[in-house]
């Protein structure tokens, strides 16, 4: 086993733990923690087999930042340099030049004269600083890179591409407004792999040709899939698609992807336009038109339009994962098909054009349809990963839908506004056989548009007389958008 650093985007915290545990586990690497992770921080020590591992973890994780081989890791500047002096002869050879260690004064901090020896490769190399909560000027940076003059590194410094990236880490807690004098923690190593923060530009939904106006943001997507642990050739699924933000994230990595959606117009890309400022929507807006735009189209199976509350799918199509983000009442009503009247039927006149009626679709039946379809549909040890609305104050585990063939194994909590969260839920397949058991759903939210509004948050409508009425008075507004759905 070998000692990494891991180093996170220090946001969606609650997110890192389960990305990370649901990556290991689909490449079935076994990894050691050093110590217990903390929200604190925004990095983990840990165990890992080989450096392959660490560059599989990179390769998908959307938090992670990057990924360090740990040669020394103190308290304080003069610490760290020690533990680096007598760590470095189990990274000689590869990555330094050999010297006998024993004839090293490691308390001489100036440069020593290392031979490259014959048949070695000369190695070109940086050294990165880097600075935790806390700004240094370049000349700062470089004076503390000049202190590791001493590391018996040959070859020529290169900035661009060096076969060798060294990283010091100074690590001054998680407060910009107030970092203390001293680091809380220093680190060196090698650098091995970047994790994928890149794919939260490369997708951004600012750049995307079709958006709607719940389009799941890029990084939170790629989470989603992350947890399903989509790999190259699984088959997708998005029963609420809207406008596809889940299924290009999928089909990034590989899957071939399905959705449905109720909403016509939506599928069809001819929705009021979501962008500020836009009047109609250009005729090649549509999913796979953002499929195209990523290059990820030959992974696009379709979209259906369908009420997932009736049947669409034979009754033996398995999935590899399905994926998605139901509405919740807020910015989107929760409808399917159906009329309240008793009795009620159709003349045959006007079959032909008929636009059939909703009525409510209540967060119970809603989430007993989806964990009774995973449980139906999905293959035995694949994932069913869905957001669920929460009233902070009330939540509780309980509430959560659950059914006997699947297995909460991850729940993490983004916060909305002060009042309400959602949560993304994890669940794996763990029995084929579907007991006659109705799902369990005795506490599930029943009500969130309701609950969302008597908890004291305010429409759209609202915020908007809120927000021209404090322009109008001159006082500074900070109010976020919205992500609830
Ligand atoms: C929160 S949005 C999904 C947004 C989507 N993740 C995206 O990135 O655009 C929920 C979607 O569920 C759809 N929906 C609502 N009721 C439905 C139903 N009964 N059956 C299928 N889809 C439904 C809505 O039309 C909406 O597009």
């Amino acid at each position: 086993m070998t000692r990494y650093l891991l180093w996170f985007a220090h946001e969606l915290v609650d997110f890192r733990y389960p990305e990370i545990l649901s990556i290991t586990s689909m490449f079935n690497i076994s990894i050691k923690f050093i110590e217990k992770p903390s929200s604190q921080k925004p990095y983990w020590i840990v165990e890992l087999p080989d450096e392959e591992s660490a560059r599989k973890i990179a390769s998908r994780s959307i938090s992670l930042k990057s990924c360090i081989e740990l040669w020394a890791r103190a308290k304080t500047g003069l610490q760290l340099h020690e533990n680096l002096k007598q760590s470095l002869k189990n990274f000689q050879g590869k990555w330094l030049v050999p010297v006998k260690w024993k004839e090293l004064d490691i308390s001489d901090s100036h440069i020593c004269p290392f031979i490259l020896l014959e048949g070695m490769e000369e190695k070109s190399f940086k050294i990165e600083v880097e600075t935790f909560c806390k700004h240094f000027s370049m000349s700062e940076k470089i004076e503390k890179i000049e202190a590791f003059n001493y590391l018996p590194l040959q070859g020529p410094v290169k900035l661009k591409n060096p076969d060798v990236t060294l990283s010091y880490i100074e690590f001054y807690g998680t407060d910009p407004n107030n970092p203390p004098d001293l680091p809380y923690d220093l680190f060196f190593g090698r650098w091995v792999a970047e994790g994928q923060r890149d794919l939260i530009q490369q997708y951004s939904l600012k750049k995307r040709k079709f958006i709607g106006n719940t389009s799941m943001d890029a990084q939170l997507s790629f989470l989603m899939v992350n947890q399903a642990q989509v790999t190259p050739g699984h088959l997708v699924l998005d029963p609420f698609v809207g406008s596809g933000s889940v299924l290009v994230a999928a089909a990034h990595f590989g899957g071939h992807v399905w959705g449905s959606d109720i909403d016509y117009m939506m599928l069809h890309a001819r929705t009021r336009p979501t962008r500020v400022g836009h009047k109609t929507r250009s005729k090649d807006e549509s999913i796979r038109s953002n499929m195209t735009q990523y290059g990820v189209q030959s992974q696009y199976l379709d979209v259906v339009v369908s009420d997932f509350s009736l049947p669409l799918w034979r009754d033996h199509m398995q999935f590899d994962a399905i994926i998605t983000d139901p509405p919740y009442g807020v910015r989107e009503p929760t409808e399917k098909i159906g009329i309240d009247r008793e009795n009620y039927t159709l003349s045959e006149e006007h079959l032909i054009n008929h636009i059939p009626s909703k009525v409510d679709y209540g967060l119970p039946h809603m989430y007993g349809d989806l964990m009774t379809f995973a449980a139906k549909h999905l293959h035995k040890s694949h994932r069913f990963v869905c957001w669920y609305p929460v009233i902070r104050d009330e939540y509780d585990e309980s509430m959560l839908p659950s059914h006997p063939c699947l297995k909460l194994v991850a729940n993490s909590e983004q916060i909305l506004t002060k009042l309400t969260a959602r949560r993304l839920l994890t669940y794996e397949k763990i029995s084929e056989g579907i007991p006659n058991v109705p799902v369990d759903l005795d506490n599930v939210i029943s009500n969130f548009r309701n609950k969302y509004f008597a908890a004291g948050e305010m429409t759209r409508r609202q915020k908007k007389e809120k927000q021209s009425d404090e322009i109008n008075s001159n006082t500074e507004t900070n109010i976020k958008p919205q992500n609830v759905t």
